[in-house]
């Protein structure tokens, strides 16, 4: 829990320009609808894109449903962030591997693959779209959409 014990929310990708600012994104707008108050941040496990804007695919996919990206700028995962949050959501395998492996001892933070509050869902990860076209960006968008609906409602229950 953050100092106030407000509910927060890291999510994680590769590089912290296309998945996980979308989902920093769409988490921040629905959990504001909900009434849920949260801090929510996202981060990647590598440092090349670190101090750049969102891919400019997640921008059009994104604020084309009316998301914000206002002050979203991509940063590496750092060992605080494994204190400051308490669900850190990784996108996909690999990036979950690589969050267990920094995860000091000390560590309260529930680690998980974002899309594993999906009950029913064959698909377990967030696949990586930057090498892919538009349509990559817009599939991606949905399963975020879900997965972020699915956590509002467990986290209702938990009010
Ligand atoms: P992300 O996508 O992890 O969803 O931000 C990627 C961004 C950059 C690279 C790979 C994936 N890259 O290889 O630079």
């Amino acid at each position: 829990m953050t100092a106030n014990s407000e509910l927060s929310v890291l999510f994680v990708c590769l590089g912290n320009i296309c998945r996980s600012p979308l989902a920093e994104a769409v988490f921040r707008s629905k959990a504001q609808q909900a009434g849920i108050p949260v801090c929510v941040d996202s981060a990647g496990i590598i440092s090349y894109h670190a101090g750049k804007r969102p891919d400019s695919r997640t921008l059009a996919v994104g604020e084309e449903k009316g998301y914000s990206f206002e002050n979203s700028c991509a940063r590496q995962v750092t060992s605080a962030d494994f204190t400051k949050y308490d669900y850190i959501f990784a996108m996909d395998k690999d990036n979950l591997q690589a969050l267990k492996s920094l995860q000091p001892a000390s560590s309260q933070a529930q680690l998980r693959l974002f899309l594993s509050v999906l009950q029913d869902s064959d698909i377990a990860e967030v696949p990586d779209p930057y090498y892919g076209g538009i349509e990559g960006f817009q599939h991606i968008l949905k399963l975020i959409e879900q997965a972020s609906d699915a956590f509002i409602e467990q986290l209702k229950t938990q009010q």
